[in-house]
């Protein structure tokens, strides 16, 4: 569209507000009520920490409500209420609902404060003043500190269909990553040539170093299959994980999968999962240069000191062995605890 549609478009749906919009559709440029732009416009929390979404009245209407809404990307349809407030009263909504509050710094706040982060409480927030006549909201975004990383089924390459890709990262501490997690972990140098589902039900995978195999010589970049038949298609899967309250730690070997169940639980641990390692890797600068087994059957170390004998000298990560036969004494043990 271009821009004096968009003029005439902004004046015919918003003549009876006080909002201004501009031609090239950043939105409302001055709100009544509303504090704008909101204090902060993205919030980083860590799972398992607080959270507090800035939403802070500059005047009051007699009468209003303020309500907050989680945006879904993958909407179905309904709207994610968290929180209604009329200034006096409130009620919170839903599976969220259960761990939001209101600030109340002040007679004008409005803030939501969100306790004991959960990975998919990342996304953006609405914070919707009502009072029947200039509706105005803003958006605040809230990001959980944490990384992506790739998963591939035991059964080898491009064997997950959408749900199967979702439930595998769950059962590996994680999620499935978004868009944005997997673009920030390719900027902070993920590069992996093999394509993996994302929440959204696209599939994609981040390149660094542009080769022949892995989509051709373009520039550096996120390669994208688009959306694909989240029951047909299979693929790998980019998890999101973060950190978690327990550490995880190394006990030497050789150990067959077995021994390794039993020398986690001597010291009152359990084998840990992939997230878990990367999580550490990543977040703790976790460094081990001795395969050990994961609770999926998986063989891993961490380094972040790339060194020869360690798996190259060129890339720190998470190396992995793939899914030796379990009955090999061969590996030590990751746990968890
Ligand atoms: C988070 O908030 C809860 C109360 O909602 C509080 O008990 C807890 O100590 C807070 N945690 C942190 C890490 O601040
Ligand atoms: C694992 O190795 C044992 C002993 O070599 C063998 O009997 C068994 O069939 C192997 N299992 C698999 C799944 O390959």
């Amino acid at each position: 569209m271009n821009s004096a549609a968009n003029l005439m478009l902004a004046a015919i749906c918003f003549s009876v507000t006080s909002a201004i919009y501009l031609p090239n559709g950043q939105g409302p440029k001055t709100l009544k009520y509303l504090l704008e732009p909101p204090v902060y416009a993205e919030v980083i929390g860590q799972r398992g920490g607080n959270a507090t979404l800035p939403c802070v009245l500059q005047s009051k209407p007699n009468q209003y409500k303020v309500k907050w809404t989680k945006l879904e990307t993958h909407s179905h349809g309904s709207e994610n209420i968290v929180m209604i407030t009329n200034g006096q009263a409130h009620k919170p909504y839903g599976l969220l609902g259960q761990r939001a509050s209101l600030r109340k710094a002040h007679a004008m706040d409005a803030s939501l404060r969100l306790s004991n982060l959960e990975l998919d409480d990342e996304g953006s927030y609405r914070c919707e003043l009502i009072n029947g006549v200039e509706d105005e909201s803003v958006i605040i975004t809230l990001r959980i500190e944490g990384m992506v990383f790739p998963y591939q089924s035991k059964n080898g390459r491009y064997k997950f269909n959408y749900q199967e890709a979702k439930e595998a990262c769950a059962e590996q501490d994680g999620t499935l990553a978004s868009f944005k997690q997997l673009y920030k972990a390719w900027t902070e140098g993920l590069d992996w040539c093999n394509a993996g589902w994302l929440m959204d039900g696209t599939v994609q995978y981040p390149i660094l170093q542009p080769r022949a195999e892995c989509g051709g010589k373009l520039l550096p970049g996120i390669r994208s299959y688009g959306p694909r038949d989240r029951i047909r298609d299979h693929f790998d899967a980019f998890c999101f994980t973060s950190i978690s309250t327990g550490i995880v730690f190394f006990v030497g070997g050789p150990l067959t999968f077995g021994e390794a169940v039993e020398a986690c639980k001597d010291d009152e641990a359990v084998l840990a999962l992939v997230g878990q390692l990367y999580s550490a890797w990543h977040l703790l600068g976790y460094d081990q240069c001795d395969g050990g087994w994961l609770r999926d059957g998986s063989v891993r170390f961490p380094i972040t000191t790339p060194r020869k004998h360690c798996g190259g000298t060129v890339e720190a990560g998470v190396r992995t062995f793939g899914y030796p036969n379990k009955t090999l004494r061969f590996y030590g043990a990751y746990c968890y605890r």
